[in-house]
């Protein structure tokens, strides 16, 4: 087909073309008709051109354009004017100049689409899922695209420049535990046999270090059949990075470095190294998370010393064993209603606490239905501990299972923190947390989980746990938290066979079982594995806080529903009795 091909992009028209004849290839954004002449915007990639077809300039292309309609496909020859006084457009860059049509094409019409192409669309998501290729169209999206790409260069350029090595691992393989369920591919060549989909590249990357390769990095599709939230994607992407012959502390170097250059080159943020860390235990008990929001403070304060002997019942069998914790809303006592604070007590038994204590500090004192189960000194002791000056609202948590209360308490810190606008938003606190535990103790299934995964290593001080007291070991273990998002997780791995097979055990796993499963990886170890660590990093997520954005759905150009489906093209979708029988699968009616 021919058409008249752009000589220009409809983001460029400036002043200084004044005069010049273009021509640009888009799609009508709008049409208004105002004082006899039709004008349009005509939408690329690039950005917005107003174009004018007006009947004292061409009287001709003036009646032929009464046919265009929003979406068409155009190509538009015209001169570049100023527009007249008064009529800049301040808000689009190419707001001081028209193009005046001389002649345009229609290269295509278009259907009246579904719902406006315009930012700020209102309809349902569903619907735009169902027409993705026209949401994309809007603007905003197509920022957050260019964002995305812009990341792949920066994680490109820097991992390079370190001598990192891009390979392509399988994404037909055996099934790697990352903790969720796997996607399965039938073997049509042998029958009865599945491949899975890589939740993660784990056991390949860690394959390239004894292969020598020394420093990997991938940017490489995961895929994990969890349930979704506004985080979670079925099919989403990691910078996956693995090296040989160092310890944590090079990859914090590493990924600090990374970090700094990816703000600097994608938003222009200055950020200040070096990241602090916490260890888990730490973070548990001072922000009540493991990934902890440092853009406000509000700290989780242990009152357990405070509180020792104390009479009150609720306090008292918090005591054995477990904790009392307390969080000081500065100055907003006289925010929070009776009713407020009964909302605030119904949330904490939501979160599974027993109920949430209150103590509001008025004249030098407390305002409190607890303080009359307290002493004297006890509820001095409170005011100093939480820093309490008139004026503020101090919130308990207590509960013989320390976690609980303490991840309950920092929920209620976290929702208190967005409610009252506590949250700097323009602030990008990063963080490590280190030294998670080795294993979950799963109690319903009477075994034990990895916290992170299997091939991750014990800290070496803890080695001797292994045996001893399997709960208490820590892992050698580190995850990156952005703004309250765990946006990265690795460790320094086992590289002995010994160590490896004696974790898997622990976890529960047969001697035949664990050479069926991770034998080839055991093996791999007898032949001089290299000490090795890594880290992943959620391109997703990063890209999705980056953007100051909420839906991971937003950064990805096909994403899945909640449901885990593709409502463009209707996957998933039966398949046909012909493709199943070659595959050896049949399909059992339920029951
Ligand atoms: P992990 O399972 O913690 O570690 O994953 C690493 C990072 O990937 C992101 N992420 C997700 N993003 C979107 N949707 C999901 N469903 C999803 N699941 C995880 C998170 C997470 O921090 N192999 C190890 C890494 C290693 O040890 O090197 C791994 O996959 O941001
Ligand atoms: P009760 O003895 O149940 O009437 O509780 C006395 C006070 O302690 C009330 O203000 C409760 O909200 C509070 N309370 C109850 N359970 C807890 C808990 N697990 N942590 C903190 N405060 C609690």
């Amino acid at each position: 087909m021919n058409f008249t091909k752009r000589t220009i992009t409809c983001g460029e028209p400036r002043i200084d073309h004044v005069g010049q004849t273009v021509t640009l290839n888009g799609w009508v954004d709008g049409r208004r008709n105002l004082g006899g002449m039709i004008f349009i915007d005509l939408r690329d990639r690039y950005g917005l051109t107003q174009v004018v077809f007006a009947p004292d300039h061409n009287a001709a292309v003036h009646e032929q354009a009464a046919e265009l309609r929003s979406e068409y496909v155009l190509s538009v020859t015209g001169t570049v004017r100023p527009r007249p006084e008064g009529q800049t457009n301040t808000e689009m860059p190419t707001g001081a100049v028209e193009v005046v049509v001389d002649a345009f094409e229609i290269l295509t019409a278009s259907e009246i689409p579904p719902f406006e192409i315009e930012d700020d669309v209102d309809a349902h998501e569903d619907l735009r899922l169902k027409y993705r290729y026209l949401d994309l169209r809007r603007p905003v999206l197509q920022k957050n695209l260019l964002l995305r790409h812009r990341i792949y260069q920066v994680v490109h350029r820097y991992f390079d420049e370190h001598d990192f090595v891009e390979v392509e691992t399988p994404v037909l393989m055996k099934s790697t535990p990352e903790g969720a369920r796997d996607y399965l591919v039938p073997s049509r060549v042998h029958a009865g046999k599945f491949f899975a989909l890589p939740q993660s590249p784990q056991t390949y990357k860690q394959l390239l270090m004894v292969a020598g390769l020394d420093r990997y990095v991938q940017i490489v599709k995961c895929f994990r059949d969890e349930d979704l939230r506004a985080d979670r994607q079925p099919e989403f992407t990691q910078i996956d990075v693995e090296m040989s012959f160092v310890q944590a502390e090079d990859i914090y170097t590493l990924l600090e470095g990374f970090a700094r250059r990816l703000l600097k080159e994608t938003i222009g943020y200055d950020l200040a190294l070096p990241i602090p860390r916490l260890d888990y235990f730490e973070a548990l008990e001072r922000y009540g998370s493991d990934k902890p929001d440092l853009r406000f403070a509000m700290e989780l304060v242990t009152l357990n010393e405070v509180l020792a002997g104390t009479e009150f019942k609720v306090f008292s069998s918090a005591l054995v064993g477990g904790i009392v914790s307390a969080i000081n809303v500065k100055g907003k006592a006289e925010e929070f209603s009776r009713k407020k604070l009964d909302e605030l007590t119904e949330r904490a038994k939501t979160l599974g606490l027993g109920g949430l204590a209150w103590m509001k500090a008025a004249d030098g004192g407390w305002n409190s239905p607890i303080a009359k189960f307290l002493t004297e000194p006890q509820l001095a002791d409170i005011r100093t501990a939480m820093g309490a000056e008139d004026g503020d609202l101090v919130l308990i948590a207590a509960d013989a299972r320390k976690k609980k209360a303490l991840e309950a308490l920092g929920t209620i810190r976290l929702e208190l923190g967005r409610e009252l606008g506590l949250v700097d938003r323009s602030a990008h606190r990063l963080l490590w947390v280190t030294d998670f535990p080795l294993f979950q103790w799963d109690e319903e299934e009477q075994r034990f989980y990895a916290e992170h995964h299997p091939f991750t290593s014990p800290k070496a001080s803890d080695l001797d746990l292994l045996d001893s007291e399997p709960a208490a070991a820590r892992a050698d273990c580190y995850d990156l938290v952005w703004n309250g998002n765990e946006v990265g997780s690795g460790s320094v791995r086992i590289h002995d066979g010994a160590l490896q097979s004696k974790v898997f055990s622990i976890l529960g796993l047969a001697p035949e079982e664990i050479n069926e499963k991770f034998g080839f990886l055991i093996n791999a170890f007898r032949f001089g594995a290299p000490p090795h660590a890594g880290i992943a990093l959620g391109l997703d997520r990063i890209t999705t806080i980056l953007l100051g954005l909420t839906s991971i759905r937003d950064v990805i150009a096909f994403p899945k529903t909640n449901n885990a489906l593709s409502l463009m093209d209707g996957s998933p979708s039966p398949a046909s009795e012909a493709q199943l029988k070659e595959l050896h699968i049949a399909i059992r009616a339920k029951e």
